[in-house]
């Protein structure tokens, strides 16, 4: 559809970007947090490790005014747990209620609305030495962090979000550092989808909490979302892309939304012998739960080919790259899409082509959650850093997202990756994402001075015009 007149970004949308605790706060150990599963992992060769990231803990005021010298309108964050609750359950660190209180009271002083997500690849190791995900007390245990967080910050935090890509916990768990194997298992592919199981139940259960806690409050889920492409008109490619379409997205909203498992993932799962157990209180608590909106991730789409029978799952496949499953569908590259240095694929169109099929299926209102260039910056000798590349990656997604104001679809915010740079999940502090650039690298901690990028610049101007000038 080519419109002839685009509609306006609305007065309420949140312009904001977003981080996650362990791959910004650093200070891992102090004040009483607990480990968590981020600490105890082995670090990529070659990558930083996540002691101090890059120092938000202890210098996030300044961070926060750099947030607001751009003019966001919300911050995007999550909570530690085990700063929360150093064990996973039971005692409360008063130092990291205390640290959380601070950080919204400085995002509310300038008018920042928080946006909190409740869990964001860091299981509290206590709780990994307890099985995990793949115990059923994971309900009770995400139960209680949520009731905790609710209690003492739900007098200010209006938007909440409750686990980041748990699909991607799922499908690429091992390479984000993530996963909890347990020792003896014959059927991975249950274990895991177990393990998914619960994180359903849990997060349907911290939805009905907030709604009975915080009536004013709005919860939703927060994957990571890429429409699936045929890689051609072939009917047998079209049937691969909704068998993949389904095991990567919509098994999650399905659930979130209307409490059931998709009918394509639920034929995946017996095929593979690997349905999960669920017990008729699951689907009482799953079907009782309904979110206010849906946070979303949008990086890339993917595109795949039927399945020739030879395809395995490529362990070094990470949330963006191709993959493929015997059977079920054969990742490929899409001829049509450029290429970041990190080898993901851009689709600003997909993007759009993203946004429209959420809300024809879901019909709520969608917060987009991160989308960004993971790119090598450079800091020039007088302090500038030139990322022309990302500026024009967030104007042709930005662009879209009028699009698909205009297609009729209903958006809240735009919270990209990241506020900051960080460390990625996998690739460390090379492949950065931030507006804000932050001086170290993966193997020297240097100053942790911050620095304006030009997308700094941009994005101001771009968040002052509401959406109405994308120029540079
Ligand atoms: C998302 C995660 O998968 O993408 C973030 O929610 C992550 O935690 C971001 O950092 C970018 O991915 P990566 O692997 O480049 O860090």
């Amino acid at each position: 559809m080519l419109h002839k007149t685009l509609k306006p970004f609305p007065d309420y949308f949140l312009w904001g970007a977003s981080t996650s605790a362990y791959q910004v706060e650093g200070a891992a150990l102090e004040d009483g947090k607990g480990p968590s599963c981020q600490d105890v992992k082995d670090i990529p060769e070659g990558t930083a490790d996540l002691s101090v990231s890059v120092d938000h803990y202890h210098r996030y005021k300044e961070d926060i005014a750099l947030m607001a010298e751009m003019g966001f309108k919300s911050y995007r964050f999550s909570i530690s747990w085990t700063r929360i609750l150093p064990e996973g359950t039971g005692e409360v660190n008063p130092k990291g209620i205390a640290f959380y209180n601070d950080l919204i009271d400085e995002c509310l002083k300038y008018g920042i609305e928080p946006i909190v997500t409740m869990f964001h690849f860091d299981m509290p190791a206590a709780l990994d030495k307890r099985g995990s995900w793949s115990v059923r007390e994971s309900i009770d245990w995400f139960a209680e962090f949520a009731a905790v967080l609710f209690k003492h910050f739900g007098d200010r935090v209006k938007y909440w979000l409750t686990i980041n890509e748990q699909n991607m916990l799922t499908l690429v768990g091992p390479v984000i550092g993530t996963m909890y194997i347990p020792q003896e298992t014959d059927n991975l592919t249950k274990e895991i989808y177990q393990q998914n199981h619960h994180q359903l139940v849990a997060q349907a259960k911290a939805m009905q909490i907030c709604h009975e806690m915080l009536p004013e409050a709005k919860i939703g889920p927060a994957p990571n979302i890429s429409l699936v492409y045929a890689a051609s008109s072939k009917p047998e490619d079209v049937l691969a892309s909704q068998n993949y379409n389904a095991i990567r997205n919509w098994l999650y909203l399905d659930a979130a939304v209307y409490g059931i498992y998709n009918n394509l993932v639920w034929a995946y799962l017996e095929e593979l012998d690997a349905v999960p157990e669920i017990s008729q209180e699951d689907w009482d608590i799953m079907r009782a739960a309904k979110p206010d909106f849906i946070g979303f991730n949008y990086y890339n789409t993917a595109t795949v080919a039927a399945s020739d029978g030879t395809e395995s799952l490529d362990p070094a496949a990470d949330q963006q790259t191709s993959r493929g499953e015997s059977g079920f569908y054969r990742g490929t590259d899409n001829p049509h899409l450029p290429k970041t240095e990190f080898g993901w694929e851009i689709d600003p169109i997909g993007f759009r082509a993203t946004m429209r099929e959420l809300y024809s299926r879901y019909r709520l209102p969608l917060l987009v959650t991160e989308n960004g260039l993971g790119a090598y910056d450079s800091l020039e000798e007088d302090g500038k850093i030139h990322d022309q590349y990302r500026i024009h990656y967030l104007q042709d997604h930005i662009a879209q997202i009028q699009e698909a104001i205009t297609d009729g679809v209903e958006m809240l915010g735009y919270n990209p990756w990241s506020a900051i740079d960080l460390i990625s999940t996998h690739e460390g502090i090379k492949k950065r994402y931030g507006f804000i650039y932050v001086d170290r690298s993966d193997d020297e901690l240097k100053t942790l001075k911050r620095y304006r990028k030009d997308s700094f610049f941009w994005y101001k101007k771009v968040i002052a015009a509401n959406g109405a000038d994308l120029t540079d």
